[in-house]
């Protein structure tokens, strides 16, 4: 597919910033051309490219550190896919419903109409719906959510969207480390027009670093790199992130222990009698639908644990995400308390 057709004009012809210390090696350079003050432990500036970040990350996810572009956090490279590919006014952005709502949020903020195409009953895309409201629209942005927040399941035929959309689909996998379904990284090789965003802020633990990944062709990822802040990760949040993912026994235990405390509480939830169903999870998340969905979701902030409300737009549930095992009891042990209160 020729990418560079969905490509805003004015990004195309852009040319990039770039720091000069990035790019090239000096021997104990003299830094006198940013402006910096010259004393202080984080006097200078991050590395605008990230080197040592994106090596370790493309060691660990055994892709090439060039399909590697880095955001504050996936959120901010929803905002920068938008900003390349959609002319503001014109070009629109497709989303699932219901879905991550960051998607929307940004296309909305860039003047980006909005297609939302209907998840059905098992919260999967059929194939008539994702063609009859894409094709032959000016739709150049398809956002896939798999696991998808909130509903938790794994959207199927992934493949045949990114075959069948003219213009580039992103499938945002923040939850696919819960996940053991494969990841669309798989199908990078055949797909020019697909970018897949994984974030450290789930499975890694480090939502506060704002991390996010954006896995695509060495082009789409020149193209981030050209519109992205130069300095959008702090020098602190690369380091603390590099320590992180040097800990990966740390890593493997904690994420076993969300998965095995979340098999614990599918169990404990399913026996409560004010829980009409619990949604199928491929993520650290259940989707819950409650007898008394509101009244549930009150009395649980006065008991200050808070929970995702998910009605009327999903009637009758709430999004509720794993904690540690004491705070999952505490969780239950209101919920078993509420069922005689309500
Ligand atoms: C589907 C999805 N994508 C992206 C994000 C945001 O990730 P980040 O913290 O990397 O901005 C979230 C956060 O809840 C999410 O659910």
């Amino acid at each position: 597919m020729n990418i560079e057709k969905f490509v805003r004009p004015n990004i195309l012809a852009m040319t990039p910033y770039t720091s000069l210390r990035d790019y090239a090696e000096f021997s104990k350079p003299v830094l006198l051309d940013a402006n910096e003050n010259p004393y202080g432990i984080y006097n200078r500036y991050p590395d605008s490219t990230q080197k040592r970040l994106k090596e370790k990350l493309s060691e660990i996810k055994n892709i090439p550190a060039d399909c590697i572009a880095l955001g504050n956090g996936s959120d901010e490279l929803i905002d920068l896919l938008i900003k390349i590919f959609c002319i503001p006014g014109k070009d629109a952005v497709a989303v699932i419903n219901p879905s991550f709502a960051m998607y929307s949020f940004y296309a909305e903020v860039h003047g980006s109409p909005v297609i939302k195409l209907q998840l059905d009953e098992d919260f999967q895309l059929a194939k008539e719906e994702f063609l009859s409201k894409t094709q032959h629209t000016n739709a150049k942005i398809l956002f896939l959510c798999s696991p998808n927040n909130p509903t938790g399941n794994s959207l199927e035929n992934i493949e045949f969207f990114i075959e069948n959309f003219d213009g580039i689909v992103v499938v945002d996998e923040a939850y696919t480390e819960f996940s053991p379904n494969i990841s669309a990284i798989d199908y990078l090789n055949r797909y020019n027009n697909l970018v897949i965003l994984q974030t450290l802020s789930k499975a890694w633990g480090l939502a506060g670093l704002r991390i996010g990944m954006a896995i695509a062709s060495p082009f789409i990822i020149s193209l981030i790199s050209k519109v992205k802040s130069p300095y959008n990760i702090s020098s602190v949040n690369i380091q603390m992130a590099l320590m992180q993912l040097n800990s990966y026994d740390d890593y493997r235990f904690k994420l076993n222990e969300i998965l095995t405390e979340k098999s614990r509480m599918q169990k404990k939830l399913s026996e409560l009698e004010t829980v009409v169903k619990i949604y199928p999870s491929q993520a650290n998340f259940f989707l819950v639908e409650f007898a008394e969905a509101g009244k549930t979701y009150e009395k649980l902030l006065e008991k200050n644990i808070l929970t995702s409300k998910r009605f009327p737009s999903i009637p009758g549930c709430l999004r509720i995400n794993i904690g540690t095992s004491e705070e999952n009891d505490f969780l239950i042990e209101t919920l078993k308390n509420l069922t005689t209160e309500i």
